[in-house]
């Protein structure tokens, strides 16, 4: 198959930081492009993180609007796009696996248009191997080439080659997309794109180029927009949301922007990610002063364990993570704080890995992600020593997760005959008998009720039954 490669990535042109200025682009689709979707059908299956499925909106609502429908059957469709994660292997692996399963499907549908994108393609590694060995694949770009989707698919269609546009910049910000928002009652709401930070293991700086914040006018002006459309919850997102406004200067930052978005008439605003060395003091009042800031952050850790933190390059102390920690607790006394941690990191001790059991005995987290360190090629802790055998890793986790999982069980049953607010997002999944949605804590609740009026509904529900990963209540009538 022919190849048309506009251009390739590298992770070494990503780690370039040029200094340059952040170009605020707003989208408009090219009126060639208009009906070229017209008949057509789409399917996007989305991997990894919010930043992806938020990207996964913006590139529905561009297909969308190039004329295409949202196909229910993802392999009859006309468009399929794989939105993938390159975090750790074993996320890559899956997409690895599905290309597999892709392969058949083109035999039996050879006019099928297979895309590929999100964060993988930005590794050269995948990218070269995407050309290799899978050759049915039309269509790859990057993190920073959604704007050109509808000039992709056209030259796909009309080359019949394969097309690939994949550039490791610095990154841009992309005002004015249309989006196709996957719910009505709670929107993600991007406030800064890009990490600057370079943990050691991470491959993210690379894959999503520099930290970039949008405008506060833009970002305001969304959630006012999503007010006047009856949404009732926002949640920020950007890699570090802490560092918003820092390219700006230093006048305007996130707890300012916490400030202005309060005053917007949303009811419920939650952020993520957060980074603990970011996370200030004017962060912290703004949560505890803004009614509509609920009262749950997750604040990844990563280790309990100085010497692994700098390796890591966090650019923090186990004592400064526990600082905040207590000031968020002094001021926001109902909070529900959750973490990611890494077990395994290169050459971790048993000791160090203690350490880290220390620290969640001391916090008493509500929830984590935990992790097994993933080896990603182009990060400098990829060319570390690593002397802890798989075996080893793997049980540390299992020790881990026990830890976890205690406290996560701890944190819902503190609500026990506790009246809290739920918005509520539909029938549960295992059992349709009940509803389910979340409460301010950021705790999965259901309860039973079949009265669908309540869909995007915050209502009051008194719980009942704590279990690990949700808590069971029941409506109170008003
Ligand atoms: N290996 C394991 N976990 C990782 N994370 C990021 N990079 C890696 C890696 N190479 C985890 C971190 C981060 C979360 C999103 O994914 O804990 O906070
Ligand atoms: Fe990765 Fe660290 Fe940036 Fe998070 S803060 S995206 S872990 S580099």
């Amino acid at each position: 198959m022919r190849k048309i490669k506009l251009s390739m990535p590298s992770l070494v042109a990503a780690r370039n930081r040029k200094g340059e200025e952040t170009r605020y682009v707003t989208y408009k689709l090219d009126n060639k492009y208009n009906n070229l979707g017209k008949d057509k059908t789409y399917y996007i299956f989305t991997y990894g993180c919010q930043g992806n499925e938020a990207d996964s909106e913006v590139i529905s609502g561009i297909l969308e609007q190039m004329g295409y429908t949202r196909a229910i059957e993802p392999y009859a469709s006309d468009v399929v796009l794989l939105n993938t994660c390159a975090i750790r292997e074993n996320a890559e692996n899956r997409i690895w696996g599905v290309l597999g399963n892709l392969k058949g499907v083109k035999r039996q549908n050879p006019d099928l248009l297979i895309g590929i994108c999100g964060c993988m393609p930005q590794e050269e590694n995948a990218t070269n191997k995407l050309l290799e060995s899978y050759p049915f694949v039309d269509l790859v770009f990057g993190t920073h080439n959604i704007c050109e989707l509808p000039k992709l698919i056209y030259q796909a269609y009309l080359t019949k080659a394969k097309v690939v546009e994949v550039i490791s910049s610095q990154g841009y910000i992309l005002e004015g997309t249309p989006k196709h928002r996957e719910s009505s009652h709670k929107a993600w709401v991007n406030i800064m794109y890009g990490c600057d930070e370079f943990c050691t293991y991470c491959i993210v700086p690379y894959t999503r180029g520099k930290e970039r914040s949008r405008h506060k006018e833009d970002i305001i002006n969304e959630v006012k927009d999503l007010v006047a459309k009856g949404y009732k919850e926002v949640t920020l997102l950007g890699q570090n949301v802490n560092a918003y406004g820092k390219d700006f200067g230093p006048d305007y930052t996130f707890g300012d922007l916490l400030v202005d978005l309060d005053k917007t008439g949303i009811e419920r605003i939650r952020y993520t990610t957060s980074h603990p060395r970011d996370l200030d003091e004017k962060t912290i009042q703004a949560m505890a002063n803004c009614k509509s800031v609920m009262p749950q952050l997750h604040l990844p850790v990563q280790s309990g364990d100085n010497e692994i933190l700098r390796k890591m390059n966090r650019k923090y102390t186990v004592e400064e993570y526990l600082e905040k920690i207590k000031r968020l607790k002094e001021l926001i006394p109902n909070i529900s704080i959750t973490t990611d941690i890494i077990v395994g990191f290169p050459n971790e001790t048993e000791e160090q890995f203690q350490h880290t059991l220390d620290l969640v005995e001391k916090v008493q987290f509500e929830g984590a992600f935990t992790f097994i360190y993933s080896k990603r090629e182009g990060t400098p802790a990829a060319k570390m020593e690593d002397n802890v055998s798989e075996e080893v890793k793997k049980e540390r986790l299992e020790r881990l997760n026990e830890r976890v999982d205690y406290y996560y069980k701890k944190g819902n049953e503190r609500f026990l005959d506790k009246v809290v607010l739920v918005l509520v997002d539909g029938v549960s999944k295992n059992n349709k008998e009940n509803l389910c949605g979340y409460s301010e804590n950021l705790k999965l609740v259901h309860f039973k009720s079949s009265d669908m009026s309540l869909v995007g509904k915050i209502v009051k529900v008194r719980i009942t039954e704590a279990k690990t990963w949700f808590q069971m209540g029941e409506l109170v009538s008003e």
